[in-house]
Formats: C-alpha cells, sequence, structure tokens
C-alpha cells in the first residue's frame, strides 16, 4: 500500500465487494492461445498447481468439444481438489449433458448476444437469444449445476439489449452473470460507465471475463473490481485468444500492492506456476513481462543499483521474494562500482583495488561494445585478473601451425608445467581442433579435460578484429571452469583461453581458489 491516504480512496471512489472470486480459465481460454494444446496429464497438473495457489474456481475446459475434453474435465473433477470445477458449455442441451457427465457441479455457459454474433454467427433473433440462453439455465439449475452466464461479446451488445437477456437469466436462476469483453475494446473509463450501471440494476454476483487486444485487460479487470465486480476471470502469463485474457499475476498482486486487499492465494507460488505454464505450453514470457518476466526484478543501471542495495524498495514495487522470483544485478554499461561490488562478493571473489578497477574497466568496454555481461563472464574476467597475480602452474613457451590444402592441420606446442617444458605435435580436424589435442596430450599426467563449451567472437569487427575466445572446461573430478583470451590470432586466442581455464582447474584442484 501507499499509504493512508488509500483507505480514503477506497471508501470514496470505490464500491469494492466484500468478496473478490478469482476464476481461472488458463485451462480453457488459455489451451485456445494459437498453437497451444495440453494432453490430460499436463492439464491435471496445471490444474493441481492452480489449486495449491488457491484460485477459488478453475475452468477445466471445453467437455463437449472431444472426448479428451471431457475426460480430463472428469479427471479433474475426481482429484477432489479445493477450488470449484467448472465447464465450458453453449446454451445447448448436449453441451450441458457433456458438463453433467464429467461430474461437474460448476457451469459456464454462454450466448453470442451482440449484433454481429446475433447476425452473422448464431442467426438469430434477439427474442430466440433470449429464449436459447433461458432453457439452457433452466435445463442447468433443473440438473442441479451452479450456473454462471455469459453474454458473449457483451462489450458490443446494446446496453438495453444487454440488460434485457441479463433479467431473463437471473429471473430463470442464474447464480454468476459474466461480461465477456470478447474482443477486448474496453478502456477503464467504458468499463467503470458499464459495471457502475450493471452493480446498480443487479443483485446477482457479477464476473468479468477481459482480452486483452489492446493491453488494457488488467487495468479494466481492476477498473471492474473497483467498481464492485464480485469476480474476475484470469489466466496465468495473461494466457489466451489472440493476445490473451486478463493475468492472474497482474490482477493479484496489482490489488495486494495498490489496495492492500489480498485474495486467498499463495503469491509466493507464482513464479513457479508462471514458469510451469510456460514450460508446458511453449510460451515463454518476455523479459519485460510484469511481474514474472526476468527483467521484473532485473537492475543495471547504477543509480538504481545504489538504491537497492541500500533498500530494496527504492527501485522494486515489491519485493521477489512476495511471488517467488529473485532479484538479479545485470552488469553492462549502466553498471556502478556498487553492483559490481555485489556481484564479486556474491562469488566470493576478493580484488585488490587495483585488480577490480581493471575488472571493472572491462565490464564497461564490454557494455559499450554492445555486449551483456553475463555472470559468467564476469567470474571469467575477476578470475583472469586474479590469475594474472598468481604464478600459473602452466605457461605457454612456443607454439607453431602447420596448415594446407594437401596436410592435416598439424600443431606444435611447447608448455612450462611446474618448472619442466615439455613439447608435442598433434594434428586435428582444423587448426583450432590440432592445438587442443596438443595441450591435451602434454597435460595429460596432470589432468583430463573436457572442453564444454567453446565461442568465439570479433570485436570490432572487419577482417584484423581482434578474437574473443571464451571457453568453459570440466576435469575428471567435475571442476569446471573459465577462461578468456583476446588474441589477434583465432587459433591463439584459443590456446590461451584453454590455458587459462586449466590453470584455474589445476588451482582448483590444489584448493587454492574457489569458484
Ligand atoms: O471471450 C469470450 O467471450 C469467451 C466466452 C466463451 C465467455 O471466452
Ligand atoms: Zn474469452
Amino acid at each position: 500500500m501507499y499509504g493512508d491516504d488509500i483507505e480514503i480512496l477506497k471508501r470514496e471512489n470505490m464500491n469494492l465487494a466484500d468478496k473478490i472470486y478469482i476464476f481461472d480459465t488458463t485451462l480453457r481460454d488459455g489451451e485456445q492461445t494459437p498453437g497451444v494444446a495440453l494432453t490430460v496429464d499436463e492439464k491435471i497438473q496445471i490444474a493441481q498447481k492452480l489449486d495449491s495457489l488457491g484460485v477459488d474456481k478453475i475452468e477445466a475446459g471445453f467437455p463437449a468439444a472431444s472426448n479428451g475434453e471431457l475426460q480430463s474435465n472428469r479427471k479433474i473433477k475426481s482429484l477432489g481438489l479445493d477450488s470449484t470445477i467448472v465447464g465450458l458449455a453453449r446454451s445447448s442441451k448436449n453441451d450441458i449433458d457433456a458438463v453433467l457427465d464429467a461430474d461437474l457441479d460448476y457451469i459456464h455457459t454462454f450466448i453470442g448476444t451482440s449484433p454481429l454474433h446475433r447476425d452473422y454467427k448464431l442467426k438469430m433473433s434477439k427474442e430466440k437469444i433470449i429464449s436459447t440462453a433461458v432453457e439452457a439455465v433452466e435445463y442447468a439449475k433443473d440438473h442441479g449445476l451452479a450456473v454462471e452466464f455469459s453474454a458473449e461479446d457483451a462489450t458490443r451488445t446494446e446496453r438495453d439489449f444487454l440488460f434485457e437477456i441479463f433479467g431473463e437469466i437471473v429471473d430463470a436462476g442464474a447464480d454468476f452473470l459474466d461480461i465477456p469483453d470478447t474482443v477486448g475494446i474496453l478502456t477503464p473509463i467504458l468499463t467503470r460507465d458499464l459495471l457502475t450501471d450493471i452493480k446498480s440494476s443487479f443483485k446477482t454476483p457479477i464476473s468479468v471475463h477481459f482480452h486483452n487486444d489492446f493491453g488494457l485487460a488488467t487495468a479494466n479487470t481492476l477498473t471492474a473490481i473497483e467498481c464492485g465486480a464480485n469476480q474476475a476471470h484470469v489466466t496465468v502469463n495473461g494466457m489466451g485468444e489472440r493476445t490473451g485474457n486478463t493475468s492472474l499475476e497482474e490482477i493479484v498482486i496489482a490489488l495486494h500492492a495498490a489496495y492492500g486487499i489480498d485474495l486467498d492465494i499463495d503469491t509466493t507460488q507464482i513464479y513457479s506456476i508462471s514458469e510451469f505454464v510456460a514450460r508446458l505450453t511453449g510460451v515463454k514470457m518476455p523479459v519485460n513481462k510484469p511481474i514474472v518476466g526476468d527483467n521484473a526484478f532485473a537492475h543495471e543501471s547504477g543509480i538504481h543499483v545504489h538504491g537497492i542495495l541500500n533498500n530494496s524498495s527504492t527501485y522494486e514495487p515489491i519485493s521477489p521474494e512476495l511471488v517467488g522470483h529473485s532479484r538479479k544485478i545485470v552488469l553492462g554499461k549502466h553498471t556502478g562500482a556498487n553492483a559490481l561490488k555485489s556481484k564479486l562478493k556474491d562469488y566470493h571473489i576478493d580484488l585488490s583495488d587495483e585488480q577490480f578497477d581493471k575488472v571493472f574497466a572491462q565490464i564497461k568496454a564490454l557494455g559499450d561494445r554492445g555486449r551483456c555481461v553475463t555472470d559468467d563472464d564476469l567470474k571469467a574476467i575477476a578470475l583472469t585478473e586474479l590469475g594474472s597475480a598468481r604464478e600459473t602452474p602452466i605457461k605457454l613457451k612456443g607454439f607453431g601451425l602447420l596448415c594446407g590444402e594437401v596436410v592435416s592441420p598439424t600443431a606444435t606446442v611447447k608448455l612450462e608445467i611446474d618448472g619442466v617444458e615439455k613439447e608435442t605435435s598433434n594434428t586435428g580436424v582444423g587448426p583450432v581442433d590440432a592445438a587442443l589435442n596438443a595441450i591435451r596430450e602434454l597435460i595429460q599426467d596432470t589432468m583430463d579435460i573436457e572442453l564444454e563449451e567453446y565461442n568465439l567472437e570479433a570485436i570490432n569487427g572487419g577482417t584484423d578484429a581482434l578474437a574473443d575466445v571464451f571457453v568453459i572446461s570440466s576435469d575428471n573430478e567435475g571442476n569446471k571452469s573459465t577462461g578468456r583470451a583476446i588474441n589477434d590470432d583465432i587459433v591463439m586466442a584459443s590456446v590461451l583461453a584453454v590455458l587459462d581455464s586449466i590453470n584455474k582447474l589445476i588451482l582448483i584442484q590444489r584448493s587454492e581458489i574457489n569458484l
């Protein structure tokens, strides 16, 4: 909350319902995200996580759509979760029977009400729409179902017709009236107008189901709640048709942070369910997705990181722990000395002032070249700096290369290993491979190494570019280390980078450095 004034704001400008229900439709509208299809098992796993998160209702699917849908709805119901399991149905006996067949006791039934839906999709008169919807609600009620009725495309439906059909539906016994903004055309002011009107005309609890076509689904849902909506339809990660639905995490956290309204949701599970849904659906979140994106709690600029390190609230509206996420300090050209010091401390890397200045300069230089400096980069740079002040066990004493069209690439390497000089030649599929094979042969009495990663980048571009080689090597004891070298010769940069990582591995084995 942002202060006591909020209490006054709540009383004077808002008409909050006593209880706000979260109706999650990740498994129904969320699964309608183009390209997404979940297996029965995956739906069950998501339902279990939604239940553990604490949502009030889980729309498990559309039982009449397929046998698989019917089975998954039935299985989810049979889990005996605390959340109410809801099945979607058109306003038809067949669809309602499928919901009953799935053993559900809550139905979400709908019919298109806007002129576009009446004339072009259903080809039904207003009277026919009303009688079909009423019959469906009565049939569902007669079979013991709790009924939520949606007027599909409500926000493009004439207001008087929307109120007329809602009136009939209330008389038929519906338990919830839902307002779908099917193509996401609302704005907060339009939402306020509609919700205020509806809340003053109907006593039946009101639900909202908003789509995100203009990026306003969360803002509109929040406005609807401020105007008395009793329930919000949401999806994890804002999944759903086209640009999606109102995002569960955004609405839950906005209510908590802005108004101190805590729903019965375990917010600490938000990040993990977001990642889980992203993994199963294959729909990755953009880095700047509110609450759950990679950058939601990431900081790079010196000024921000300085503030964050003193008090995280300076540049974070909520703590990452609230949603089970974590803070990330990113290094780059905006990095300040404080951020770098804090990172080095995290990795227990102790640099002298002079070494620190050199590492700081290298990070800024990489940032200026458009590079994002990862934690591995930082460790490599800092440890290289540490290593250069330390006696290395292996020194390169000579290097020669033979290449041509008719000969296999052959490298000759001379190393001094713990004071003893050794030399050998070896071949490979290319010059770098030949050089690495020669090094491997020379150090085989000391250790076996595996090159896990090899990255080559040209700095500055052009044919005279410097080669920047970054490697990760591992030894037979499972230790890993990074190595980096910059040289105007690609093969030499590779040799030096590999030797750099081998020297670190030897120092790790001898417990002289600790990663
Ligand atoms: O967006 C929509 O109109 C829907 C209906 C099925 C309620 O998802
Ligand atoms: Zn929808």
